[in-house]
């Protein structure tokens, strides 16, 4: 069980505040996703939902319990880093069953469950490899897998996909939100991409800037244009979602219109003639060649000549 609430957090870096005043409210088992452009401080959110980094103000709950005092390895959360955070010395296996080592989980149960998450991550013929012998998206795939073996109240994901191929990416997605479902757990996830909040999330948190500009379901989060900050998402959405005030729908592309005048027209038919008779006889082609009506009166007789295939026999 694990419901998380923030109560006005605020962090501060000497003088740079990378979170100000946040207050945001997870239910228990919910997905929520943090999003937003880079440097907007998600990951600092997190860092101090883990437990890693103190608040400078407000308080963090979980289940109506304050956590400021308790350090991270007290709080029964799991956290996914951006930076993988990998043992560099222990193997895949051994990096994956650590924590649960250190729970002194008995070994077939460790062996059972990494070999679990190694399955569905699609990492099982590397357990016996180091990271420095893996590539970005299969140490990310190690550092998801050590989180899921524990099994925790709470997930904490910062950016956890976005070393990998677009492909796997799409599979991971629809793992991940499986794996919500199947364990039943709170899920905090951060990311840039618009496509990923939407599809996996029970609530999106848009941050900008260190403060929370919107929180909902997805088909209630919009981006106001022209209002404000244009948008709080990294990169210009693609389509606007919600029906609230200010729910835009932009087209992905602006209309095109397209009209050949008659004359182009049949300057394109007389081409094509000229194209398909030149193919079927490529040897003997001698076919004037069709200016285009825009030079057909200026030109002169030597751009004309010039501008011919060859010459005339
Ligand atoms: N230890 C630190 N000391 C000083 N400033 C920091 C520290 N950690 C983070 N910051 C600053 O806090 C702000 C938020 O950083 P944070 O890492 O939370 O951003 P982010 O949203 O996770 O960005 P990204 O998407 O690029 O990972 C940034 O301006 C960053 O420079
Ligand atoms: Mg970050």
């Amino acid at each position: 069980m694990a419901k998380v609430v923030l109560d006005g957090v605020v962090k501060r870096f000497g003088p740079v505040t990378a979170v100000h005043d946040l207050n945001i409210e997870i239910a228990d088992r919910e997905f929520v996703t943090l999003v937003g452009p880079s440097g907007c401080g998600k990951t600092t959110t997190l860092r101090m939902i883990a437990g890693l980094e103190k608040v400078s103000a407000g308080q963090i709950f979980f289940d109506d319990d304050p956590v400021g005092h308790l350090p991270a390895d007290h709080r029964d959360i799991a956290m996914v880093f951006q930076s993988y955070a990998l043992y560099p010395h222990m193997n895949v296996y051994d990096n994956i069953g650590f924590a649960l080592r250190m729970m002194r989980v008995p070994r077939p149960e460790i062996e059972r469950r990494v070999n679990w998450a190694a399955e569905m991550l699609g990492i099982a013929e590397l357990l016996q490899r180091k990271p420095r012998q893996l590539s970005g998206g299969q140490r990310q795939r190690v550092a998801l897998g050590r989180s899921v073996v524990r099994e925790p109240a709470c997930f904490l994901l910062d950016e956890p996909l976005s070393n990998l191929d677009a492909q796997l990416r799409v599979t991971m997605r629809g793992e991940l939100k499986r794996l919500h479902l199947e364990l039943r757990r709170t899920f905090i996830y951060v990311t840039h991409d618009q496509a990923e909040a939407l599809t996996m999330s029970d609530r999106i948190a848009v941050i900008s800037d260190g403060r929370l500009q919107q929180y909902g379901p997805p088909d209630e989060i919009y981006v106001l244009l022209g209002a404000g900050p244009r948008s709080a998402l990294a990169t210009p959405p693609r389509f606007r979602c919600g029906s609230g005030a200010g729910a835009k729908r932009v087209p992905r592309h602006p209309p095109r219109i397209h009209r050949r005048s008659r004359r182009r027209r049949r300057h394109c038919a007389a081409r094509r003639a000229v194209d398909h008779r030149a193919r079927l006889h490529p040897g003997t082609a001698r076919f004037r060649s069709v200016p285009h009506p825009r030079h057909r009166r200026s030109a002169s007789k030597s751009s004309r000549k010039s501008r011919s295939p060859g010459p005339r026999r």
